[in-house]
């Protein structure tokens, strides 16, 4: 059977894709914002999961106010890298694994997670700088991805214990496909920003602290935060922590913390970044 042996959980921000396509990485700004990501990305080469799960939101690239959807499963077998306003990033498209998001659209939808199935989708920096922090700058990306989008966007996002119960559902989806996988989740976004508004440029690191605690050894008190105390203390792109909690759920209540990175700021965000093993996985992985 298919299971999952790990969560990452990363922030998105597009100001880090520009610097990795544009070889900034060394300096003195960025350097220690990548520095954290070194011992992960030599974690991820060693693990080569079979397939990755990419819980992210749609930056208004994809979808629109037209259409909204609150969970949105990618099941087709390719997706395209977005133009987000200056030209497409030069990433190599991202594989698509058609028969396990079909099995996992199927499985969600009959355990009453009634997501939107998505054949056609271009995926934004939500997916592609977390693949980039990752992954780095191969020709093709290593593994399939199935990017599950989240809607943080427009009022009223889900709320952070809907997140954790839909990681549980997506658990149970991959641990009933028929075939071996290893299967990586990535939860992104956050930590607290705000982009817009009177806030602007808001940072709170003793609540992206708490946060990280919380996840790692409470998920159930991460997922009872509730909307207004992402909005007051973590800014309004803050609530994009929720789908930290997607990956948290398709984890084991009890994990391994393999690796933790928080830097503060890159663009107007607070970096924060964490590697979890099922302790069981983590006992094959060493
Ligand atoms: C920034 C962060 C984000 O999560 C995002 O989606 C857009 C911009 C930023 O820090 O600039
Ligand atoms: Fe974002």
């Amino acid at each position: 059977m298919a299971r999952i042996v790990a969560g990452v959980a990363t922030s998105h921000v597009p100001a880090i894709g520009v610097a990795i396509d544009q070889g900034k990485t060394a300096e003195p700004y960025w350097q220690p914002v990548f520095a954290g990501y070194e011992k992960s990305k030599q974690w991820l080469a060693h693990l080569k999961p079979d397939v990755a799960i990419v819980v992210y939101n749609d930056h208004a690239t994809a979808f629109s106010l037209e259409v909204i959807p609150t969970f949105a499963l990618g099941c087709a077998a390719e997706f395209a890298p977005a133009d987000e306003g200056w030209g497409r990033r030069q990433v190599p498209v991202v594989k698509g694994h058609p028969e396990l998001a079909w099995h996992m659209a199927q499985s969600l939808v009959l355990d009453e997670f009634d997501i939107t199935i998505v054949n056609r989708m271009e995926v934004d920096h939500g997916l592609t700088v977390p693949l980039s922090l990752l992954f780095g700058q191969p020709a093709e990306w290593p593994c399939p991805v199935i990017p599950l989008c989240v809607n943080v966007v427009q009022y009223p996002p889900p709320t952070g214990n809907r997140c954790l119960n839909l990681g549980h559902a997506v658990r149970r989806a991959v641990e009933s496909f028929g075939r071996d996988l290893r299967v990586v989740v990535f939860g992104t976004g956050g930590m607290s920003h705000q982009l817009q508004g009177e806030r602007a440029g808001l940072i709170n690191p003793a609540f992206d602290k708490r946060f990280l605690d919380l996840l790692v050894h409470d998920p159930r008190a991460a997922a009872a935060i509730p909307h207004v105390e992402y909005l007051r203390e973590a800014g309004s792109e803050g609530i994009e922590l929720v789908m930290w909690l997607v990956m948290r759920g398709a984890l084991d209540d009890a994990v391994t913390e393999r690796y933790r990175h928080y830097h503060v700021p890159a663009s107007n965000t607070a970096v924060g970044h964490l590697v979890l093993e099922n302790i069981l996985a983590s006992e094959h992985t060493k």
